[in-house]
């Protein structure tokens, strides 16, 4: 197994997560792409794990903390790490110890680069990326919000742990209509999925619905909300991992169309 920078013929399957098989992914939009564009001359890096077919099986990207979504100083930040578990496409790559390979080159690369250590997010959940792993390659908790826990592996003894940016405010809903507002900055095809979704239900809903977007790659909106992904249907955040269908989607904003409808008598 190797673990490499991404090459420029990698970069579509970069952009779908690997997942080229999958018809959801297709409906991901250019998010991922201007997201990466916008990131890479601010330092965000991709590294890509080939087995020893050359196959890729793996991805990781890390960004400085200071452009990304936490608080912190000299360190970088893992968006994701994901090597590839499903049947289809590519095949199941994990337990192979290509996660850990991955890791490993990023952690040398943000040293070699004079970081002062590593942070990174993780689900006190046994699944996605669970934070029970980035324990096990020695990270420690930093921060811990519900099922969320903010990691981090210090290189230096000058270094501070991370912190999260708590959300500051919630959108308010335009008068006499049901709002969507979807804040977006890219990184994820799952969030861009529930991005593309949500606007595609709002425009065939009609003029009853308003639907705003925030790009948050631009950090100045990122720290005025304190928000960098979410769904809100008027001032109520909508659960989105993992993406709920179209279907879904739609019938949620139906719903409040129709109560506004009754509100109004
Ligand atoms: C978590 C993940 C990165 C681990 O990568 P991997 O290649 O499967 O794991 P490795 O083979 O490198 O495992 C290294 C060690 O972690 C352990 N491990 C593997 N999966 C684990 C899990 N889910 N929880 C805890 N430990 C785990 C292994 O047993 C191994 O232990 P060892 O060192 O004692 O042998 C991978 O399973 C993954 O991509 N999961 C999904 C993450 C995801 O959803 N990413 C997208 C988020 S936006």
């Amino acid at each position: 197994m190797k673990v490499d920078d991404l090459r420029a013929d990698e970069k579509d399957i970069y952009f779908k997560c690997l997942e080229d098989w999958s018809e959801e992914t297709n409906e991901a939009g250019p998010h991922k792409e201007n997201w990466y564009n916008k990131m890479r001359p601010k330092g965000l890096r991709v590294k890509m794990a080939h087995d020893d077919k050359g196959i890729v099986g793996g991805m990781i990207q890390y960004l400085p903390i200071e452009h990304s979504i936490v608080d912190g100083e000299g360190l970088y930040f893992v968006y994701c790490i994901w090597v590839h578990g499903h049947k289809q496409g590519r095949g199941d790559f994990q337990k192979r110890g290509m996660g850990k390979a991955l890791l490993k080159a990023a952690e040398e690369d943000a040293r070699a680069l004079g970081a002062k250590g590593m942070a990174a997010w993780g689900l006190s959940l046994p699944f996605f990326m669970p934070a029970s792993w980035f324990k096990k390659q020695g990270y420690l908790k930093a921060e811990k919000d519900g099922m969320m826990v903010l990691l981090w592996k210090p290189f230096s003894k000058d270094a501070r742990p991370p912190k999260y940016v708590k959300p500051k405010k919630s959108p308010s809903a335009v008068p006499g209509k049901v709002t969507v507002t979807s804040f977006n900055d890219g990184w994820c095809t799952s969030m861009n999925i529930v991005h593309e979704r949500a606007k595609r239900a709002s425009g065939e809903l009609g003029d009853k619905v308003a639907f705003r977007t925030y790009d948050t790659t631009d950090r100045s909106t990122f720290l005025e909300w304190g928000i960098s992904t979410a769904l809100f249907i008027d001032d109520k955040e909508v659960q989105t991992g993992p993406p709920p269908s179209y279907e879904d989607i739609k019938k949620l904003i139906a719903k409040r169309v129709k109560k506004l409808g009754k509100e109004k008598g």
